[in-house]
């Protein structure tokens, strides 16, 4: 006889108790209703402990023979959507193991020989979220290359550049691309970085103590593509740094997204018609019949605060904790999932919609006109001729109210009214003062010249592939 007679309720630990759980409580404890999204880690994980096992004879080749062909059959029940997920097991690691206990018997109920669900978690936290960084390394990439293609056919279209939103200087539509590009290039080392990082084994470290049989995790963690082992099993069960790490990045990710969405919303606002957005990323307003409203890139900027809450909500959960391990991290789930989820949609969506931007040159040249863009271009100009740039720079100002005053730019300003602010400017002036002479000027790396952002262009690409 098994010790089934004591059992309560019929979960894996219920032999110590003495009255079922409520159903309150029990709803209230579970968690199999989100982290069954790692069962396949689970299995891998599991699948990886039962080899070791039996190659160090802790287990029976015969029971690890009977764990893996059950194994098989509920991997394909899962992957089929047949498996029946049931709270009363709690969570994804007990309601595998009772099907596989269901299935395989006693080869079944060995498999958490020196295992627990507290290495087990971080084991397959840590494998879910390397699989969805792989995943969203390959998005952001292609959200590279979609800005990569449109800077390409915009390395000489020019646009106002701006500070404190007002216009500055000519910059080409290419190379204010190409700002996002080394954003995401940035982003994507921040998660190869956090990667690096989690890539260790927790298993082995069993609750918190390690266990008393002769494991061998350095085989485990080749078994699933680790770097190495997690060093201290108390750290090893306990932490959760690299989902806050995760989040962190996320959320500057999200940032940079957020702030490209500003843009676009600014770009398509008719005050500044920029650009056009296809249709399909637009909808229409309920009551105003000529609204064509951004909402993917409002919601992508909305989106941004859920994350930083997630980071801010994983934070909170661990500060403070105690080691070992406690419930508190069985919380870490939903905000993790949720920001991966949020990070994926979002990327998808904006690798889609780049190329569905269309530019509208004129409008951006007429902009160009109001802000008076060239007006550091004439400062450099006088500093040429040999004038120390803070008299050049007032020199400047004094021709920009003048043009202000007549309500022309620069270069509608006659050279003889011109040389009443210095006498130093010639009839040379007007080549300087043309926005294309001011693009094609800044031609050093990191520059707006059509030639250097064509250059970038061609380094990021190579970078990419
Ligand atoms: N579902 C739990 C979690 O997500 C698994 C670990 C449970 N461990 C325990 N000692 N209750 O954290």
């Amino acid at each position: 006889m098994t010790d089934q007679h004591l059992d309560t309720s019929g979960k894996a630990w219920s032999g110590r108790f003495s009255e079922p759980v409520s159903d309150l409580v029990k709803r209230y404890t579970a968690s199999v209703s989100f982290d069954q999204r790692m069962a396949l880690q689970d299995i891998r994980g599991s699948l990886a402990h039962a080899r070791m096992l039996a190659k160090q004879a802790i287990i029976a080749a015969a029971d690890l023979a009977a764990i893996e062909r059950g194994m098989g059959q509920i991997q394909g029940e899962i992957e089929r959507d047949e498996f029946q997920w049931n709270l009363d097991d709690e969570d994804v690691h007990l309601n595998i193991e009772k099907r596989l206990i269901a299935l395989v018997g006693d080869a079944g109920k060995r498999l958490h020989t020196g295992r627990s669900r507290n290495d087990q978690v971080a084991t397959d936290i840590r494998l879910w979220l390397r699989d969805s960084i792989d995943a969203i390394d390959e998005l952001l990439r292609n959200y590279q290359a979609a800005l990569l293609d449109l800077a390409e056919r915009h390395a000489a279209t020019p646009m106002p550049g701006f500070t404190h939103m007002q216009v500055a200087q000519p910059v080409t539509f290419g190379h204010h691309l190409l700002a996002y590009v080394e954003m995401a290039q940035r982003d994507r080392t921040r998660l190869a970085d956090c990667r690096r990082r989690m890539n260790r084994l927790p298993l082995g470290a069993a609750a918190l103590a390690g266990t008393s049989f002769p494991i061998d995790r350095e085989f485990v963690a080749r078994e699933l593509g680790f770097d190495g082992v997690c060093e201290n099993s108390l750290d090893a069960v306990s932490d959760r740094d690299f989902a806050i790490e995760f989040c962190a990045a996320a959320s500057l990710t999200m940032m940079h997204v957020s702030r490209f969405s500003e843009e676009l919303v600014l770009w398509l606002s008719p005050r500044m018609g920029f650009i056009d957005l296809a249709d399909r990323y637009c909808t229409g307003s309920s009551i105003m019949p000529q609204k064509k409203n951004p909402d993917v890139p409002e919601l992508a900027r909305g989106k941004t605060g859920r994350v930083y809450g997630h980071l801010m909500g994983l934070l909170t959960l661990m500060k403070g904790q105690p080691l070992a391990y406690n419930k508190d991290n069985q919380e870490d789930k939903e905000p993790l999932f949720d920001t991966v989820d949020t990070l994926v949609d979002t990327l998808r969506i904006f690798a889609e919609l780049v190329p569905g931007i269309s530019v509208k040159e004129a409008a951006m040249g007429e902009a160009l006109k109001q802000g008076y863009a060239t007006a550091t271009d004439l400062a450099d100009y006088l500093v040429k001729q040999g004038l120390p740039f803070r008299d050049a720079h007032e020199a400047v100002a004094r021709a920009v109210r003048a043009a202000e005053a007549k309500g022309c730019d620069l270069a509608g300003v006659s050279l003889e009214e011109l040389r009443t602010f210095s006498a130093l400017i010639g009839a040379d002036v007007f080549a300087v003062l043309s926005i294309d002479g001011s693009l094609a000027a800044r031609n050093h790396i990191g520059g707006t010249a059509p030639a250097q952002v064509r250059a970038a262009i061609g380094r990021a690409r190579e970078a990419l592939a």
